[in-house]
């Protein structure tokens, strides 16, 4: 046992009281399926795929088998530059744009979701000064939008303490409201307002998340038809952030597949490519950006962006095992099965406890807004005090930092028995929480 005191993990994001307050028993340590244990032996239901990454549970067979076998055959080969990239990261990309919207066929992977949504807007802006459009580098995004930490993804990221903290970031970020924020203007795309009256012609991309992780608001068709159509007219590179919504979680690969009225010239995509078992993540782009960026560069000024470790041997074994999963193994089906459970469920909570004021669900991307019924959203801290009860019966949800809502983004191969579990769970914990009954381990006080 090591004393909370001494741990060697600096973990960023949270005051040095949460990490004392972690037991060793606290610390998870063995996973089944759609379940993990702590070292303390609790089991929990995971309701947040890891950190909504491990979309097909923690023991599906195929992509352990994958990543086994690409260890035992290649584990690397180098995809940077003039090297030579493994056979798999080729087959992985070929298969992977099979399943992207129209006009989406080329793909640079990467190891994070950050890394992708930067070199994303590195992509637009080496296009504009190709093009001798010096001028145009303004990137627009959404407010509570998130796309990552870091000088370029932290800054597009739409919560404005992270623009802050290590002084001089990205620069020519600006932020819209989205039409779900409390000071956005009714009927009006913001969005398109606002660059209107800052000029288009300076503006080198828009990134939004198609649902934005915060909360989980649905940017409906309209609005991204709309602003596809404006981007176009304005030529704006259009970035859909789909790191979440990506790879199954809203019931296709992308959102975007789903809306037939808007392609973006961009998608990042993350967290679920590899389920969460290898890092890595990808930047498709449509045939357009691709053709100029080789209409417009030479061997001496190709773009250059990219890390040791993109398209790693492994973690392409690992996607390329997941899409088979995604198209093979019914997942996408079932997404939209448990997506109707889980909407039926919440429906009959929120008539038992008005304090969940709303709740939004796309495939099993959900999230719960709280509320006291005609008065005041919870705090973040209120409902940080329902995820640790609901921690406490044994589910893991999500509580986020800025907005004050409870997300639940559970694996993508859960049972309609998982579902119900869920929802008898949370109808407990929200009684606990209204009754004042809240766990006693440090921890929970801590993160209160
Ligand atoms: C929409 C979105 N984009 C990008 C990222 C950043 O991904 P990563 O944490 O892998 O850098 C996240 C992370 O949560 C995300 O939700």
């Amino acid at each position: 046992m090591i004393d909370p005191a001494d741990y060697a993990l600096w973990n960023s994001g949270v005051p040095r009281p949460y990490l004392k307050a972690l037991s060793s028993d606290d610390l998870l340590a063995e996973s089944d399926g759609v379940r993990v244990r702590d070292s303390g032996g609790r089991w929990y239901l995971d309701g947040r795929s890891g950190l909504w990454n491990v979309t097909l549970g923690y023991g599906n067979t195929r992509v352990k088998e994958a990543i086994k076998q690409q260890v035992d055959k290649l584990p690397f080969a180098n995809s940077y530059g003039y090297g030579r990239p493994a056979q798999v990261t080729v087959d992985c990309a070929e298969a992977l744009v099979g399943h992207l919207p129209e006009g989406i066929n080329h793909v640079r992977f990467a190891s994070n979701g950050a890394q992708a949504v930067e070199m994303a807007l590195q992509l637009s802006r080496f296009l504009r000064l190709r093009a001798g459009q010096p001028e145009r580098m303004a990137v627009f995004a959404m407010w509570d939008g998130f796309h990552g930490q870091g000088p370029g993804a932290g800054m597009v990221t739409g919560v404005p303490y992270l623009h802050h903290q290590t002084g001089p970031m990205l620069p020519e970020v600006h932020h819209a409201p989205g039409p779900f924020s409390h000071g956005a203007t009714p009927g009006v795309s913001d969005m398109e307002r606002l660059i209107r009256e800052f000029g288009p012609e300076r503006v080198t991309a828009v990134i939004v998340e198609p649902v934005v992780g915060e909360g989980g608001h649905i940017l409906s068709p309209e609005y991204l038809g709309s602003l596809g159509r404006f981007c176009r007219e304005h030529d704006i590179h259009l970035i859909f952030d789909e790191v979440v919504t990506g790879m199954g979680r809203v019931g296709d690969f992308t959102r975007a597949g789903q809306l037939p009225d808007v392609t973006p010239d961009i998608i990042t995509l993350g967290k679920g490519i590899t389920s969460g078992y290898v890092p890595m993540s990808a930047v498709a782009i449509h045939d357009r950006l691709y053709e100029q960026l080789h209409e417009r560069t030479t061997g001496d000024t190709a773009l250059s962006v990219g890390s040791t470790n993109d398209g790693h041997a492994v973690a392409a074994a690992a996607a390329l095992a997941v899409i088979g999963a995604l198209t093979e193994d019914g997942v996408l089906e079932n997404v939209r099965r448990r997506e109707a459970d889980l909407l039926a469920a919440l429906g009959k909570l929120q008539a038992q406890h008005p304090e969940l004021t709303g709740f939004r669900c796309l495939g099993l991307f959900c999230g719960l807004e709280l509320g006291e019924p005609g008065g005041p959203s919870w705090s973040p801290g209120k409902v940080n005090k329902l995820r640790m009860a609901l921690e406490a019966r044994g589910v893991l949800s999500s509580s986020l930092r800025v907005v004050p809502n409870l997300m639940l983004m559970p694996p993508l191969v859960i049972t309609e028995d998982d579902v119900a579990e869920i929802a008898g769970a949370l109808d407990g914990a929200l009684t606990d929480v209204k009754s004042g009954r809240l766990p006693e381990s440090g921890f929970a006080k801590a993160m209160g």
